[in-house]
């Protein structure tokens, strides 16, 4: 078998992030979070109160700014410019701005060029909005995740009270629901299923379902 790259999409809270970090164990492959790099790119520009509507601006910041993506004993971590940010990146502020840094073309240009270079060797699961659209359009496996907005918000609020963090779920709701609209009416490479991937409905599954599915697809793969 060789190391394929595979691309997982889809809208916030569909639960990209566990099931594509339980693939990448479960093969030996490393997980690569891109939302967690367009955060720590807006977690910078709200500290050095940056233009978030400046591409421009926003490049050259990020043209000096370092982001690693390191798993430590099965945890994700993230840090900026050696700082551990993982954390800080889940923060409601840098969650409800991150999507107008986001939609800079300029930013995404050189994210995209970064990301292409973590998954040059393959043996790569990476999670976000354009992976299979634009990242790695010659993915073996695309697949693009999706859930109703009541169960991603559903979710995202138990996970919230079970890591004691206050929450309300209908604010949660319209948080979901606006970040979904700004990706997908975005002007610059917009949340959209790639017309070659898979969509799997996680409404009604379980994350165990959802793995076991992507497992079987890499099999007739690999
Ligand atoms: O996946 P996560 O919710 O952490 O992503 C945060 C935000 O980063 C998204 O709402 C989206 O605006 C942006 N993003 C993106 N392209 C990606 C990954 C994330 O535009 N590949």
């Amino acid at each position: 078998s060789k190391n394929i790259n595979i691309a997982i999409d889809g809208p916030a809270g569909a639960g990209k992030s566990t099931v594509a970090k339980l693939v990448a164990e479960k093969l030996s492959y490393i997980y690569i979070d891109t939302g967690a790099m367009y955060r720590a790119l807006t977690l910078k520009g709200l500290r050095k109160e940056t233009d978030l509507e400046n591409g421009l601006e926003l490049s050259t910041l990020l043209a000096q700014t370092k982001i690693d993506l390191r798993v430590i004993e099965g945890n994700q971590k993230v840090f900026l410019d050696g700082e551990d940010v993982t954390s800080e990146i889940r923060s409601s502020e840098v969650t409800n701005n991150v999507s107008f840094v986001a939609r800079q073309k300029e930013v995404r240009q050189e994210m995209v060029k970064r990301q292409k270079q973590l998954a040059k060797e393959g043996g790569v699961v990476m999670d976000g909005r354009d992976i299979g659209t634009h990242v790695l359009p010659d993915a073996s496996l695309k697949v693009f995740l999706s859930a109703s907005v009541d169960k991603r918000a559903e979710r995202r609020y138990k996970e919230l009270i079970e890591n004691s963090v206050e929450a309300d779920l209908e604010t949660i709701k319209s948080e979901i629901a606006l970040r979904d609209k700004r990706d997908t009416e975005r002007e610059v490479s917009p949340l959209i299923k790639a017309e070659d991937a898979i969509e799997i409905n996680t409404t009604s599954l379980t994350i165990g379902d959802v793995v076991q599915q992507i497992m079987s697809l890499v099999k007739e793969r690999a």
